[in-house]
């Protein structure tokens, strides 16, 4: 007989139930219903296994898995009623199975214990997590693919230190995000295959007594094999902090492009124009449209770096196995995962709308003696100076047009040769932006040839 006033699930020993502090600190119910399906999944998978090994009856597995599908459908017709005192989803649904089907339901938790209960869940929303984001990695990569390719010749400054420094393609640039991107699907895609073990069977901690099949609940749930050492399955977090590290990694490629957006639909700057979908305006300032959506796609990188941050403290010197530390990985995880799909989703629609001012950007990119690096390649490949030389000279040059307040390209013939007697007419093709990126024909260059090849060969890996 199961005492009222304590816990119904594990309140044997207990004379009184907990105070209405301890209730507080200790449910997880608010956040830990997200793992619902995931729980359900669990449990229909351990009584399939419990009955194949003979372990429950067949009869018994059956009322399981009617009671346990009742209650996904409660849940998600928002029927559920979710109990603080039964602390956590685990309990909340074996409590409600146990209204639906009766004595059977007491059967389930046989041979099982939260801890890998809770383990498991947790890592089937992380995997699905990890499904949904390489998803929105590769929606994303195909929006930087479709930039790059409509502006694979568009020129425009590349810079160092946000200081002009050689004319580069707007494809260029669009397809080094592509790289980044890309290395974030390849982290991901890593993760996942890394953590596809499953924990289910490890029990409390030790394994169990009873004749249990790992392989079949391990297949069953989509698995590559069952966890090999059940102390490591129920203390194991890394699947988690994996993914809070591929998202802090992806937040903060996000936070690059955003601030370069940001930094490019200035008026300074005028590179690009967001659509109307995706700025806003000001309430005072008639004129202004700004990239809120860019300027918090900036700072998400904050929460989900924090929960990285958050989740290596909360394990770091847990000894093994389970503590209830480790019920505060879900929520920074959540709130993670939630901020790393809006910014994914937010980046892709804001880089779908937007447009780039091809007129902008080529008019940036002759600026601020962006050629002067031809200049010298020019003096080396012609008058076969050494470069250290043909850089000394030009950087003459280049302090000549400052002086005169003009482009390398507007001073004289007759002038140049006042710095070298060598130049001849011919220095001047190199100096015009177009033939700059074109001449950059060294393998990752910017030369739109090179840039065709890269979309061609990132649209094959992702096809
Ligand atoms: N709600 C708990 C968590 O999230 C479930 C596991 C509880 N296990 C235990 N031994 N108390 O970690």
């Amino acid at each position: 007989m199961v005492k009222k006033s304590s816990n119904q699930m594990w309140g044997g020993r207990f004379a009184a139930g907990p105070d209405a502090i301890m209730q507080a600190i200790n449910a997880s119910i608010g956040f830990d219903q997200r793992m619902a399906a995931e729980d359900i999944a669990g449990s229909k998978a351990h009584a399939a296994m419990l009955a194949s090994a003979g372990i429950i009856s067949d009869s018994d597995a059956q009322a399981m898995r009617e009671g346990l599908d009742a209650i996904l459908s409660e849940i998600e017709a928002g029927k559920f009623q979710f109990s603080e005192a039964l602390e956590d989803i685990h309990m909340n649904v074996e409590a409600r199975l146990t209204e639906l089907i009766g004595a059977p339901a007491g059967r389930l938790h046989t041979a099982r214990s939260r801890n890998d209960q809770v383990a498991l869940d947790f890592k089937l929303w992380v995997r699905g997590q990890l499904d949904a984001t390489e998803a929105a990695l590769v929606t994303l990569l195909h929006a930087c693919l479709r930039q790059a390719e409509a502006g694979a010749d568009w020129v425009m400054p590349g810079f160092t230190h946000l200081q002009v420094a050689q004319p580069v393609t707007w494809g260029h640039h669009m397809m080094a995000y592509v790289e980044m991107f890309g290395r974030d699907l390849g982290r991901v895609r890593d993760a996942r295959r890394r953590m596809n073990e499953c924990p289910l069977g490890a029990a409390a901690l030790a394994g169990t007594s009873f004749a249990i099949d790992r392989e079949m609940t391990a297949q069953e749930l989509g698995f590559d094999r069952p966890a090999a050492n059940s102390l490591d399955a129920v203390s194991d977090r890394d699947f988690a902090l994996e993914f809070l590290g591929c998202a802090s990694i992806c937040a903060m490629h996000l936070s690059r492009m955003a601030e370069e957006l940001v930094i490019w639909s200035s008026a300074q700057f005028r590179f690009i124009a967001l659509s109307d979908r995706f700025s806003t305006g000001s309430s005072i300032m008639p004129q202004k449209k700004n990239p809120d959506a860019a300027e918090l796609i900036r700072a998400k990188i904050g929460r989900i770096f924090g929960a990285n941050v958050a989740l290596m403290l909360v394990m770091k010197g847990l000894p093994l196995t389970y503590s209830k530390d480790m019920q505060e990985d879900k929520e920074l995880v959540f709130d993670a995962a939630d901020n790393l799909m809006l910014a994914l989703a937010a980046m892709a629609g804001m880089l779908g709308d937007l447009r780039a001012n091809k007129e902008a950007l080529e008019a940036a990119a002759g600026a601020g003696f962006s050629t002067a690096t031809d200049l010298a390649d020019w003096l080396v490949r012609v008058l076969d100076m050494p470069f250290r030389e043909a850089h000394h000279v030009t950087g003459s040059l280049v302090a000549m047009a400052e002086n005169k307040g003009c482009d390398l390209g507007e001073l004289g013939l007759d002038e140049m040769q006042t710095v070298h007697e060598g130049m001849t007419s011919e220095v001047f093709e190199v100096l015009g932006v177009h033939n700059s990126v074109a001449s950059r024909m060294s393998y990752g260059g910017t030369a739109p040839a090179q840039v065709r090849a890269q979309i061609a060969r990132w649209k094959e890996i992702l096809a």
